[in-house]
């Protein structure tokens, strides 16, 4: 961060929507990720969202430069509530980025989920990324995905014994991959 600016990271409150949709989408260059969260949103399944709002010095207004989002995933078709999150997506615009600001948004995220009493969270992402934070290969932990893919699928911890972590499938909510109830592919 450049030294006259001032980062917040604070949950979304209900005036945030558009600023959110705007980062979400500018961060990924497209629609779908945005989408996920309106969708997120709509089902009341964000079980947190936080933004980061960089602020000038000497100023008063703020502009949106990042987000996250968690929402709830199943394991073995068993619903945890809060206690199995799913961290998707995480953004930050273009111009913010390399400036620590998705770190701070994962870490402020991870501890706010760790306070709700998640026990743990998984993310699909770059596994050189998401191993900063402490997330290691799902599959170490009986946990599959529907992705296909290995090394990127992960999982954190963050309270109980790590023996004690459910096996099986994990599913997102439709909400993130964007099915129907029936199954197709919506966008
Ligand atoms: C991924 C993202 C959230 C990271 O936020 P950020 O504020 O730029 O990241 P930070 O400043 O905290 O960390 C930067 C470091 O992470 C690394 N990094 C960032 N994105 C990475 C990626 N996709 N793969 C591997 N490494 C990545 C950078 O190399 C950098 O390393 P360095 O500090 O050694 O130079 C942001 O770049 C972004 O919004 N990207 C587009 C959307 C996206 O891909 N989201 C993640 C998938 S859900």
């Amino acid at each position: 961060m450049q030294p006259d600016l001032q980062l917040t990271v604070r949950e979304e409150t209900a005036n945030d929507a558009a600023a959110v949709d705007q980062v979400v989408q500018e961060a990924f260059g497209q629609r779908d990720e945005a989408e996920i969260v309106v969708r997120l949103r709509n089902r009341n399944e964000l079980t947190l969202s936080l933004v980061a709002e960089v602020t000038a010095a000497g100023q008063q207004n703020s502009l949106m430069a990042g987000h996250i989002a968690f929402s709830p995933v199943t394991i073995a078709g068993q619903s945890g509530g809060q206690r199995w999150l799913g961290l998707a997506p995480v953004s930050v615009a273009p111009e913010f980025q390399r400036q620590g600001i998705g770190s701070q948004l994962i870490e402020a995220g991870l501890e706010r989920c760790r306070g709700l009493g998640a026990e743990l969270v998984v993310v699909l992402g770059e596994p050189g990324y998401y191993s900063r934070f402490g997330f290691e290969p799902a599959s170490r932990f009986g946990l599959e995905n529907c992705f296909g893919v290995d090394e990127p699928f992960r999982v954190l911890v963050l309270n109980g014994r790590p023996e004690d972590v459910p096996h099986g499938m994990v599913a997102y909510s439709p909400a993130v991959m964007g099915t129907d109830v029936d199954g197709t592919v919506s966008g």
